[in-house]
């Protein structure tokens, strides 16, 4: 009896450690994705800041595969549960998972446009699209992302 009790005791603490480390590992993917994030989120508006003012096709080439290669990333930095102290992001991410899934895609589908415009050396068309993308950034914040903090 006693010899059974030790072993219970050892196995309840050896998985008190391993959750411990799990819930730490957790929270550090929380916060590196969040990090991650917003540096992509701040690129894409620095970028299509940029593609606003452009009186040349040539040169909106880069930003707009900025633009689309970081929507492409962001798809997988939306881990579960994924809030920080420091992040906007509202639970509903992931409740409404699917409609947030279909908000970063309609963005994604504006991009891809924007750089085909981009490429063909049309001004106007990769400005539209432009201006169609950041549509679409704004109505996934208007749901899915909170006050800024400070
Ligand atoms: C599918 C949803 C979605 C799309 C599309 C989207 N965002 Fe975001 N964005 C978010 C969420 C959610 C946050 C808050 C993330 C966090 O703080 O954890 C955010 C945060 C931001 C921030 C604040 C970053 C910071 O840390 O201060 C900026 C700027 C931003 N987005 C710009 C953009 C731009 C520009 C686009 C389009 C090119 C875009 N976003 C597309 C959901 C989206």
């Amino acid at each position: 009896m006693k010899f059974l009790s030790t072993t219970m005791i050892a196995a309840a603490a050896v998985a008190l450690l391993a959750t411990g480390f799990a819930t730490q590992g957790q929270a550090q993917d929380a916060a590196a994705s969040v990090k991650e994030r917003s540096a992509l989120m701040k690129g894409m508006g620095g970028a299509a800041g940029r593609i606003n003012k452009a009186d040349d096709a040539k040169a909106t080439v880069e930003d707009a595969k900025l633009i689309q290669a970081n929507l492409q990333k962001l798809g997988g930095l939306f881990p579960a549960g994924s809030m920080t102290p420091e992040s906007r992001a509202k639970p509903e991410i992931w409740s409404m998972n699917d409609d947030f899934k279909a908000k970063l895609t309609a963005a994604q589908t504006h991009a891809a446009s924007a750089v085909a415009s981009s490429e063909k050396g049309d001004l106007d068309g990769t400005k539209g699209h432009v201006k169609n993308v950041v549509a679409a950034c704004n109505v996934c914040h208007d749901v899915y992302r909170g006050p800024a903090k400070q």
